[in-house]
């Protein structure tokens, strides 16, 4: 079992020899296990083709592993060398706009590019031969955040090729196109343009399974020439850019092929969105379904924001221990420090130039100190869910190439339904899983909540059906079931093929300019979640800081913005949940949520974004009614902006839970967590007492940007307060 671990980007060849023991020094200070290196150094490891020279990694690897610091090579391919693109001008990429990249910055490579993959496989072959078995080398990984791709002619022939596989005849594809419209038929797969914007919608949505499958392929040439030649025990990974949430590939495909999936977490400007980081990371954990690594994140500071202020004190710990919490086990900061020339010169580093720390180094250190003392605990543990968000890149992919509202920001719209669901699930020391819903385990979840699955084509409707009459719970947001896997429009309303299931189905869409009201139908239930009263430090029952149930006040109104769909409900028992007011225009009267029973379970259409409150209240109700955590024995209560996150490993008798509590806040805030728990970090000073049911409790305060890490006292070893 790996050790969580905690690192930087460290760049050795960019210094004298003469510094880097200083550099692993300071690292081991910090209690830093990790480096990541080689990933830019291609002009470094191979100064003239077919001349290596490797012995100054080799002594890098060496020097680490003397301060207990394992390595993560990164194979160089994203930054090819000048010779390389002087001498093969054919492996330069051509940007959509037709211009040829040029050498001067880094990723002017073409992805597609025969030549360049087999000068990528020779350097990563050299690489694998000469630290494939070396002990301390703990992983791979390749390249670095795939990014651009090429339309250059031969890219745009390997793309007609691929239709051709996919399609077999030209008259299929021009039927799944539509392709009489504008007069685009084609009688030759060469007339077939490539394009990325404003092309008829099922050529673009298999461009983006071209560019997916080429990025796939390109990968693919690295992990064959690496995995026969390295220990079983290294792993591969690569690093996912764009804020985890980039969608110009499909992050489940690439990551399928990848032993584990790792991604780079930013802020960027401002300061961390904790909702939305929580969400990131938990996307990040749901491609692979498992715990991945962190492998960037920002010490304090970014290069590339319009303003690139700095942290907090304190939130770059707090932000480690968000993605601990969301299932990361590794942190690398990026970097370690900062090159004396080249593009990045002013972004956050955890050492000056001249080598000695800058002030954030304290904090990544404590950081060290903490993870040392949690280290046992954690390892093995992962987060658990019972509740998944469906997300998937076709059906992101076919509302972004036409949004109908500048306004439809996919992110956005996931994070309404996330938040709430996150604030619920953590009450009760669970996770919310965001999955691909064609591949993950359905019947895992109680819950499966997909709030723009645009894309449902037969199969995946036949597995929703199999999902709820077993006794799933699925509740569909709004945009649900508009097209078909070509993304053409499917020839039923939404949500198309599941439209006789639910009873009902969208009479017609409406982007919004100005909010509409929606009533419930019915009034509300009550909250079930115990949380709202406590007792406090003095003992009194306290509903002062209800922390996320705040707003779960059960309204009976609500604002609904930028997208409303009007629906019938067909069958007698589909039920009206929610409804347009009177004066809504088109949409007055018209139901706006209906929800079904199927089989032993349920399926729910809600066609609008209503706001925060009666949202929480939409699905509070359906966490509810799903039985979600029907076995928890109580619930936690904390205030706005804490999260608490368990990690767990093993079942029944045998789990082992560790609870992670953060304070994202800017002052003190007192928490209430179910069970009797010890904190494993200093700092925080918990009570024990048993809440108005008898159940016990911990208490304590938690300091801005703080983090408790509890653990259950086993039974031999009661509180002692
Ligand atoms: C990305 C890259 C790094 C560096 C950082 C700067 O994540 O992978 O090489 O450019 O951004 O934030």
């Amino acid at each position: 079992m790996q050790p969580l671990r905690l690192g930087a980007a460290w760049y050795p060849e960019q210094w004298p020899e003469s510094q880097w023991e200083s550099d692993l020094q300071l690292m081991q200070d910090a209690h830093m296990n990790v480096v990541r290196i080689g990933e830019f150094a291609w002009s470094t490891l191979e100064p003239s083709e077919g001349h290596y020279e490797l012995d100054w990694m080799a002594r890098a690897i060496a020097l680490a592993a003397k301060h207990h610091i394992a390595v993560v090579i990164g194979t160089p391919t994203d930054a090819p060398p000048a010779w390389l693109t002087a001498k093969y001008p054919d492996t330069l990429g051509m940007n959509a706009d037709g211009r040829l990249r040029e050498h001067g910055s880094r990723r002017q490579f073409n992805y597609a590019s025969p030549r360049y993959r087999r000068l990528c496989a020779s350097i990563v072959t050299q690489l694998a031969r000469r630290f494939g078995h070396n002990p301390n080398v703990v992983g791979w990984q390749i390249g670095n955040e795939y990014t651009d791709e090429s339309f250059d002619p031969a890219t745009r022939a390997l793309f007609q090729q691929f239709l051709r596989e996919k399609y077999k005849t030209l008259e299929d594809l021009n039927r799944q196109w539509s392709t009489a419209y504008w007069s685009q038929t084609y009688s030759a797969w060469s007339q077939i343009p490539m394009e990325n914007t404003g092309g008829n919608p099922g050529l673009l949505l298999d461009h983006k399974h071209f560019v997916t499958t080429t990025w796939r392929s390109f990968q693919r040439v690295q992990i064959d020439a690496l995995r026969p030649l390295i220990l079983p025990t290294q792993f591969i990974t690569t690093n996912i850019g764009g804020l985890g949430w980039s969608d110009n590939w499909d992050h489940y495909a690439i990551t399928a092929d990848l032993d584990i999936a790792s991604w780079d977490d930013y802020v960027g400007e401002g300061h961390l969105d904790a909702a939305k980081n929580a969400m990131l990371n938990d996307f990040a954990r749901g491609w692979k379904r498992q715990n991945f690594w962190v492998m960037e994140t920002e010490p304090g500071s970014v290069n590339w924001a319009p303003i690139n202020n700095a942290l907090w004190p304190g939130e770059t710990r707090a932000l480690a221990w968000q993605t601990i919490g969301h299932g990361a086990d590794a942190v690398l900061y990026w970097q370690w420090r900062a090159a004396l020339n080249g593009q990045e010169q002013y972004h956050g580093a955890i050492v000056g130039p001249d080598g000695k720390p800058l002030p954030i180094y304290a904090e990544i250190a404590q950081l060290g100190h903490d993870l040392e003392l949690t280290r046992d605990a954690l390892a093995g543990t992962s987060p658990r869910a019972e509740i998944a968000i469906l997300h998937d890149y076709d059906s992101r992919w076919a509302i972004d190439f036409q949004p109908h509202t500048k306004d439809y920001d996919q992110e956005q719209v996931l994070l309404r339904f996330y938040a709430p669901l996150q604030r619920i699930a953590q009450s009760y020391g669970q996770a919310v899983d965001i999955v691909d819903p064609s591949t993950a385990p359905l019947d895992k979840y109680k819950l499966l909540v997909a709030p723009s699955l645009n894309v449902i084509d037969d199969a995946l409707a036949a597995r929703f059906l199999v999902y709820v009459q077993q006794g799933g719970h699925l509740l569909l947001g709004p945009r649900s079931g508009m097209k078909d896997e070509f993304n053409s429009l499917n020839q039923q309303r939404q949500p198309g093929p599941l439209v006789e299931a639910l009873g009902g189905r969208v009479e017609q869409y409406y982007a919004l300019d100005a909010p509409v009201v929606v009533k419930l139908e019915h009034p509300p239930s009550p909250v079930a979640m115990a949380g709202c009263t406590f007792t406090t430090a003095t003992g009194a029952s306290s509903a002062s800081d209800c922390g996320p149930f705040d707003e779960l006040v059960n309204p009976t109104h609500a604002n609904a913005t930028i997208w409303a769909e009007a629906l019938t409900a067909s069958a007698r028992d589909a039920r009206v949940v929610l409804r347009y007011d009177h004066d809504a225009g088109w949409l007055a009267d018209q139901p706006a949520m209906i929800a079904r029973v199927v089989g032993v379970g349920s399926i729910a259409y809600l066609g609008t974004l209503p706001d925060a409150a009666l949202m929480s209240t939409l699905l509070n109700d359906a966490v509810r009614d799903a039985h979600v955590a029907a076995s928890a024995s109580g619930s936690n209560a904390v205030g706005i902006n804490v999260e608490i996150c368990e990690r767990s490993v093993g079942s029944g008798a045998d789990a082992r839970r560790v609870v992670i509590v953060i304070n994202h806040n800017v002052q003190g805030k007192w928490i209430t967590l179910a069970g009797h728990l010890r904190d494993l970090l200093p700092g925080v000073d918990p009570s024990y007492r048993q809440d108005a049911h008898g159940q016990p409790i911990t208490q304590f305060t938690l300091d801005t940007q703080g983090v408790a890490v509890l653990v259950p006292f086993s039974e031999q070893e009661p509180p002692e307060r």
